[in-house]
């Protein structure tokens, strides 16, 4: 085939002056960031496709205005159809644009991107993708980083010829996106397929929930305060919920969607992994493994869920909302007619060991919901021996990831004035509030640091991978027997309400006394 090389200036460029100097040097004493000297090439995979347009050119973009990435980087785009720098910036409108100021850093970043146009079957587009990478600048002695933004049908052939044509002079990491597999199955046979090519240090599994803030704070909260680690057991804890909620349908992406289901799409990574971040025992240290073995000792853990401790749902068009809320899961055009795949589920989950037994966690998600919502509440025991006519709530801390990042503790306090009565309030860390102006990094920002920096703490081991499809496949199988259908829910509510039914059966008390209030709106 036809392969073309569009855009690429030539001549070595110097990145711009690092922004983020402090966290260069953070990143230097743990020895770890590339530094100055090392080229490095990163190749995206898929360069014309969603996920390249909507995330990964975007955050490659903030990281070099950052100053965060090593000072020669070059980027190649490898994809079926061609592509220019032009047509590159189109399609990630309005994500690839320079603030004011900002402009001669974009042109600058722009100029170091370049394309090459092949076939992914075609063992010689892959030979030129490699004389084109060892042309560039530094080219040579490079790193390089491959972006997987392609079809996991894609994976086994691509890093076959990856692996026998363009293996660096440097480092070479390879980031795989989900689906890893349908089930532990095929993700099995995935995984046997990259381990043979590449060691599990190379290879870069993302969950991007790991790459969020508060997502990575559960770690600091847990395991830096005094206050948390004495009760943050079986004796005080009565159910830990971890929710997540969309308030829009699959708008277009039911043709992805219906294949995988809500429980593949996010229960079986996003959710569990944030579980897991609340179950485990405190790690030896920070290191990548470390932190590792215990979120796969916290599976081991955890029986395969049962049909009967599911509440599936699938929503239908709500007649009198908005016009957006109109049109029901089966209503969208690339979603299969009769489709009996769940956009909403929750399930109760049981952590088998000594600090747990007998605490439900919940898992709970959706789309098309009443709301956005991602948060990991831990709700405590009654205080025993009441002494205020039943008047006091149980507390509960919150760790909200999105929207307005907070942590708050719901406690019970003094009435304030002449009354002696218990009152709600809570203690809160709004970080819009205490960190005013802080701009939080995207997920993917960090996430590709990290990569770059070969820090695997926030990204997904082979064996937690395969435990995370153990304790769901028997459960996706049953669902895909089973002749029952999903239970129809409302676009724009909050699910079916037997979800809040089996959460009280779980043991989570509902008291609807309680609103947590943006602090800027009080
Ligand atoms: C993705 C799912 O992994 O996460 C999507 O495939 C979902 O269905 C998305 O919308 C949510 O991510 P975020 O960062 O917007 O909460």
């Amino acid at each position: 085939g036809e392969r073309r090389f569009r855009g690429w200036s030539g001549k070595a460029v110097r990145g711009p002056p690092p922004r983020f100097e402090w966290l260069r040097q953070e990143l230097n004493q743990d020895g770890t960031f590339p530094g100055g000297e090392q080229p490095l090439s990163i190749v995206i995979l898929g360069a014309s496709g969603d996920l390249a347009r909507k995330k990964i050119y975007p955050t490659l973009w903030w990281l070099f205005r950052d100053g965060l990435l090593p000072d020669v980087t070059y980027f190649t785009g490898f994809a079926r159809t061609p592509l220019s720098v032009t047509e590159l910036q189109e399609r990630c409108h309005p994500h690839l644009q320079a603030s004011p100021g900002e402009e001669e850093l974009l042109s600058r970043f722009l100029s170091l991107q370049s394309f090459v146009q092949g076939q992914y079957g075609e063992a010689g587009a892959f030979g030129a993708l490699d004389q084109h990478l060892r042309a560039l600048p530094g080219g040579p002695r490079a790193h390089r980083l491959f972006y997987l933004a392609l079809p996991p049908t894609l994976y086994g052939t691509v890093t076959q010829h990856l692996h026998s044509t363009c293996m660096a002079p440097g480092w070479t990491r390879v980031i795989v996106e989900k689906p890893f597999g349908r089930d532990l199955r095929s993700s099995e046979a995935l995984s046997a397929q990259l381990g043979a090519l590449f060691r599990e240090e190379q290879l870069y599994r993302i969950d991007h929930y790991l790459g969020k803030e508060m997502v990575q704070n559960l770690m600091v909260l847990r395991f830096g305060n005094r206050l948390f680690g004495p009760i943050w057991n079986r004796d005080n804890v009565a159910c830990v919920v971890v929710t997540f909620k969309e308030p829009f349908g699959t708008d277009g992406r039911g043709g992805y969607f219906d294949a995988f289901g809500i429980i593949r799409d996010v229960m079986q990574n996003h959710l569990l992994q944030m579980l897991c971040l609340v179950a485990m025992e405190k790690p030896a240290s920070t290191n990548a493994d470390d932190v590792r073995d215990e979120k796969v000792k916290v599976l081991k853990s955890i029986d395969p869920v049962q049909l009967q401790d599911v509440v599936l749902g699938q929503y239908v068009g709500d007649p009198e909302g908005p016009p957006e809320r109109r049109r029901g899961y089966l209503e969208d055009p690339t979603v299969p007619p009769g489709s009996s795949t769940p956009t909403f589920a929750a399930a109760v989950l049981r952590v088998n060991n000594e600090r747990w037994d007998g605490v439900p966690f919940v898992l709970r998600c959706g789309k098309a919901l009443n709301e956005r919502k991602a948060e990991v509440r831990l709700q405590f025991r009654a205080v025993p021996g009441d002494i205020f006519a039943q008047r006091c709530k149980r507390n509960e801390l919150v760790v909200r990831v999105q929207p307005r990042e907070a942590v708050y503790a719901k406690m019970n306090t003094k009435r304030p004035g002449l009354s002696l009565q218990p009152l709600e309030a809570e203690l809160d860390l709004t970080y819009g509030s205490r960190y005013r102006g802080v701009k939080l990094p995207d997920a993917y920002e960090r996430l590709l640091l990290d990569v770059i920096c070969g820090n695997q703490t926030h990204f997904v081991r082979s064996d937690e991978l395969r435990e995370a499809w153990r304790i769901f496949t028997p459960l996706l199988d049953a669902i895909d027997q089973s002749a029952q259908k999903p239970i129809p829910y409302k676009h724009g509510s909050r699910g079916p309400p037997e979800a809040d039914e089996l959460l009280q059966r779980a043991g989570f008390l509902y008291e609807g006394t309680y609103k947590w209030v943006d602090p800027h709106q009080r």
